[in-house]
């Protein structure tokens, strides 16, 4: 059995028959360029998608997102990441512009000893209140930072005691990042740190505690002092927060600068996605090609690999970017959705993914669209051989999907014309690093809008929470599933 491949021409054909394609579909933005030749889009796969563009209003529902427009319409709200990067509502643009002020001068009075001599920070908070930060700090820190960043999500002790291993309690600083303050594991885990640095010898560990939330009242509740709590807007999702005071400790592990060059880089790609030309927009064009993965080619899954060390958390961060943003089966006005939404996002590092999953990408009866991000410039201390075996792994497992090989035996057959798109940074620091997650947002905001769906709500996790809330609370038993009851029984919990 091989893959159900729509009619057309193979990706080697559309080479050949469309000799501008390289130039057609590779863009050059922000120190980074794009290549997604290496896909089944052509000339009038793209006209199609441009009249479906036109159909779905992505004119205005691009606008309205940068007008700070309510365009998260279930919860009554604008989606303000953007204002964080300069564009939106101009009285939304001078509040968070206010708030990152307020940042800067909290970051200013740590560097300056306000909390004494600090060796470490633990970030407690989970989904999009730390898959950014720990992003930003595992791509950039790695020479930049004298600080130990460790970051915690998990409710599971296990997670804790590894998080805080390399820690002195004695002068860590803990930065509880949660939009609503309400979150189970992060409460959990803020009490457990507290503890933590009880018994560490620190007098006072409220003192020690910074939270950075959408809800100041919440954490005041929860004991923070007034003083070190930093607000973010409400507009500001979890998956889209990085920007904001959510990237604290990436701003004190990276410095200053480098969080507002962050900015900067995303501003770039933030102009970019609202001027250009439909036919060279990236985003946009990015999107096209994952309509037509999904809906024509029926693929259920996209697959990222990141072919540099530095960048090895990122598809855990798309993951949650693109599934919770786009992972839904009703419009936005409630209706059931007319086309397939989100793939799985999944992906891992190269080149270690090509010794473990790559077979099924080569010779599986699935076909997934792979994407491959890599970076030119090398920044290890080892001989310039392996960055450049590792780029030249990356282009190849590229060339060898499209191309494919024929042989007599079947076992080592290649079929080929598998598609993947290559995103190629000239070098990895703050600039191109903010115009890559902010290139994500955007392509994950044209899919939603192409289909029709809210991407900045996020009910689908809310029942989970309910019954485990419930569950904690009191397990009345009488109302589970005998499968469930079992459970409960069997772990004794
Ligand atoms: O459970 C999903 C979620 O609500 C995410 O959307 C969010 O990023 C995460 O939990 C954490 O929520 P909070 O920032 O409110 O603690």
């Amino acid at each position: 059995m091989s893959p159900a491949m729509p009619d057309g021409p193979t990706l080697k054909q559309l080479f050949e028959t469309e000799p501008d394609r390289l130039s057609r579909f590779t863009f050059n933005l922000a120190g980074i360029y794009f290549d997604w030749s290496k896909t089944h889009l052509d000339t009038g796969t793209v006209d199609q998608f441009l009249d479906r563009a036109q159909r779905m209003g992505f004119a205005a529902a691009r606008d309205a997102l940068f007008a700070g427009d309510v365009v998260n319409s279930s919860e009554g709200r604008a989606a303000t990441h953007v204002a964080e990067r300069g564009s939106g509502a101009p009285e939304e643009v001078d509040l968070a512009t206010a708030r990152r002020q307020r940042m800067r001068a909290l970051v200013d009075a740590i560097e300056g000893g306000a909390f004494g001599q600090l060796t470490g920070i633990l970030h407690i908070g989970i989904g999009g209140s730390l898959l950014g930060p720990h992003l930003l700090v595992d791509s950039l820190g790695r020479r930049a930072s004298t600080l130990t960043v460790r970051f915690l999500s998990n409710i599971d002790g296990a997670a804790f005691d590894e998080a805080v291993g390399p820690l002195d309690p004695a002068t860590t600083l803990v930065v509880v990042a949660s939009k609503t303050f309400s979150t189970l594991e992060t409460l959990t885990n803020l009490d457990a740190a507290r503890a933590w640095l009880r018994a560490g010898g620190v007098a006072d560990p409220d003192g020690r505690v910074i939270a950075v939330t959408a809800k100041p009242e919440a954490a005041v509740e929860q004991g923070v002092d007034e003083t070190r709590i930093l607000q973010f807007g409400e507009g500001v999702g979890g998956r889209y927060s990085l920007w904001s005071s959510v990237g604290l400790s990436a701003a004190l592990a990276l410095g200053w600068d480098a969080f507002e060059v962050l900015l900067e880089g995303a501003a770039e790609m933030d102009r970019h996605f609202r001027s250009a030309e439909p036919r060279e927009n990236m985003p946009l064009i990015a999107a096209f090609a994952d309509r037509l993965y999904v809906e024509s080619f029926g693929c259920q899954t996209r697959g990222v690999f990141a072919y540099d060390e530095r960048l090895r958390l990122l598809p855990f961060y798309l993951q949650q970017l693109e599934m919770e943003s786009n992972g839904k089966s009703v419009t936005k006005d409630g209706q059931p959705v007319q086309w397939p939404t989100a793939p799985v996002t999944w992906g891992g590092t190269g080149t270690d993914a090509q010794h473990a999953v790559f077979q099924l990408l080569h010779q599986g009866t699935i076909v997934v669209p792979v994407e491959f991000v890599a970076v030119s410039e090398a920044d290890d201390d080892q001989p310039a051989e392996h960055h450049r075996l590792l780029l030249l792994n990356a282009f190849a497992q590229g060339a060898a999907l499209m191309d494919g090989r024929a042989s007599d035996d079947p076992q080592r057959s290649y079929p080929g014309n598998r598609p993947s798109a290559t995103i190629l940074l000239d070098r990895l620091d703050a600039r191109t690093l903010g115009a890559l997650v902010a290139f994500y947002e955007h392509r994950t905001f044209a899919n939603a809008v192409l289909v029709g769906i809210n991407p900045f709500d996020q009910f689908g996790v809310e029942l989970g929470k309910q019954i485990a809330r419930q569950l904690a609370e009191s397990a009345d038993e009488e109302s589970l599933d005998p499968s469930t009851r079992a459970l409960i029984e069997r772990a004794g919990v």
